[in-house]
C-alpha cells in the first residue's frame, strides 16, 4: 500500500497529545490555549446544552458517539470494529476528502464507478488522481474490467455499492463477494462510502463490503447522519482498519482540530432517542411514496424515449435516454421552465464521459412537485428530439 508523498510530513500534533493528557482533573495545564471555561458564552445562559460542549474535544469524536457507531456497525452491519476505529467527522464528505490527502499524489491511479458522487470526483480530480472509471449495473459493477483495472495497482478503490449515487444502482450478493476477493486478491484498500443504507424502500441486499474485510486488509467505511437526521448538521463517520486510522486521524486533526461537539451531541441525542426507530420508519414509508409517485410519473410520460430501473433505496432515479442527448445543453431551457434536473454528464470521470442519462432526485418535490416536473421534463426532451 502506498500513501501520498506529503504523508511523510504529517506529524502527531504534540498540543492536540498534550491536551489529551491534560483532561485528568488533577492537571494544571499551561499547554493549550482553551478558553476559561466560566467565560464561555453558554456558561451564563439558560441553554439546556452541557456547557463542556463550548469547550475543545477530541480530534477522534465524543467517546459516546464513537461507542455508539461502533455498536450499530458490530450489530447492524456486520464490521468487526471497536470504537478505537471510529472517527467523528464533519460530514462523511470529509471523509472522502481525508482519504485523497492520505493517497493521492498528481497522476496517482484510483478506481472509482462510473458514473459516480459528483462531490468525491470533485476531491479525487483536485488532488490530481489519475481516475480508472468501472461501469456499473442496476446489480453490481463490471468485474472484468475492475479486475483489469486493479492490476495497474490503484492506491485505492471507492465505491457506492448500495443504492449509488446517482446510478442508483445496488449490488447483489454475489458481486459484493466477488470484488471483494477480486480487492483482497490485488491488495488494494477498498473505500466503501455507504450515505443511503437506511433508505430502503424494497428488500435487496445491503451488507456493506466492509463486513467481509479480514485482519489484513486496508479498508475505510464511510457513514453519515445526513440522509436520516439533518446534513446541516455535519455530522459523519468514519471506520478505518488500523492500519489507515492513525494517519487518517492526524489528517483529521490538521483540518479541522474535531468535528462540532454540539452537532455530535444532537446526533447522539437523535439516535437514542425511543422515536428514532420509528423516525427512520416514518422516512422509508415517505420517500418510498414519492418514488412510487416518480414512478407512475416517468412510465407515463417517457417510457417510449427513456430506460431506467426503479430505485430499490436512496435518493434517485437514472434514467439513460433511448437518444444520447447531451443532457447538458438541454439544461438552460428547463431552468427556464422551472425545472432543475442534474445532467448525467457531471457524474464521470474526465474523458469517460457518457452522454444521455440523466439523474432526478424524487425525495425533496411534493407529490403533486413530481407529477408537474416531470411533464415539464418529457416536454423538453420530446421538444429536443424534434429539433
Ligand atoms: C455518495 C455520497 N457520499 C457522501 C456524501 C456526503 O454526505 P455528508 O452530508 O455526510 O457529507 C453524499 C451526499 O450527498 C453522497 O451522496
Amino acid at each position: 500500500m502506498a500513501f501520498s508523498q506529503r504523508v511523510a510530513q504529517l506529524k502527531s500534533s504534540l498540543i492536540r497529545d498534550i491536551l489529551a493528557a491534560a483532561q485528568q482533573p488533577d492537571v494544571i495545564s499551561f499547554a493549550g490555549g482553551l478558553p476559561d471555561p466560566a467565560l464561555l458564552f453558554w456558561h451564563e445562559s439558560e441553554s439546556p446544552l452541557p456547557k463542556q460542549l463550548a469547550q475543545y474535544g477530541p480530534s477522534e469524536g465524543e467517546p459516546t458517539l464513537r461507542e455508539y457507531v461502533a455498536n450499530y456497525a458490530r450489530q447492524q452491519l456486520g464490521i468487526d470494529c471497536q470504537a478505537q476505529q471510529v472517527l467523528i467527522l464533519s460530514g462523511s464528505q470529509q471523509g472522502i476528502d481525508l482519504v485523497s490527502k492520505l493517497f493521492i499524489d498528481p497522476q496517482t491511479p484510483i478506481i472509482t464507478e462510473s458514473p459516480t458522487y459528483l462531490a468525491a470526483l470533485q476531491c479525487f480530480e483536485f488532488f490530481g488522481a489519475d481516475i480508472t472509471g468501472i461501469p456499473l449495473s442496476p446489480t453490481g459493477i463490471d468485474l472484468p474490467r475492475l479486475q483489469q483495472a486493479l492490476q495497474q495497482q490503484p492506491a485505492f478503490t471507492y465505491l457506492i455499492p448500495t443504492f449509488q449515487n446517482p446510478a442508483a444502482s445496488c449490488y447483489d450478493a454475489e458481486h459484493r463477494q466477488q470484488v471483494v476477493q477480486a480487492l483482497q486478491a490485488a491488495r488494494v484498500p477498498l473505500i466503501e462510502d455507504d450515505p443511503y443504507r437506511d433508505l430502503v424502500y424494497d428488500e435487496v441486499e445491503r451488507r456493506p463490503l466492509c463486513a467481509q474485510m479480514t485482519a489484513d486488509d486496508s479498508w475505510v467505511y464511510l457513514g453519515t447522519f445526513s440522509k436520516t437526521l439533518a446534513p446541516g448538521l455535519r455530522i459523519g463517520f468514519l471506520i478505518a482498519s488500523p492500519d489507515l486510522l492513525p494517519h487518517l486521524l492526524r489528517l483529521k486533526q490538521a483540518a479541522d482540530l474535531h468535528s462540532s461537539r454540539l452537532g455530535q451531541y444532537l446526533v447522539l441525542q437523535a439516535v437514542s432517542s425511543d422515536s428514532y426507530q420509528s423516525h427512520l420508519q416514518t422516512l422509508q414509508q415517505h420517500y418510498r411514496q414519492k418514488r412510487d409517485v416518480m414512478q407512475r410519473a416517468l412510465q407515463a410520460e417517457l417510457s417510449d424515449i427513456a430506460d431506467w430501473q426503479c430505485p430499490a433505496g436512496g435518493l434517485f432515479f437514472w434514467l439513460t435516454l433511448k437518444e444520447r442527448l447531451d443532457t447538458r445543453l438541454l439544461l438552460p431551457d428547463w431552468l427556464k421552465q422551472g425545472l432543475a434536473v442534474m445532467p448525467g454528464e457531471a457524474f464521470y470521470p474526465e474523458n469517460q464521459v457518457e452522454l444521455g442519462h440523466l439523474r432526478l432526485n424524487f425525495s425533496h418535490a411534493s407529490e403533486q412537485a413530481i407529477e408537474i416536473g416531470v411533464a415539464r421534463l418529457a416536454a423538453g426532451l420530446r421538444k429536443a428530439l424534434d429539433d
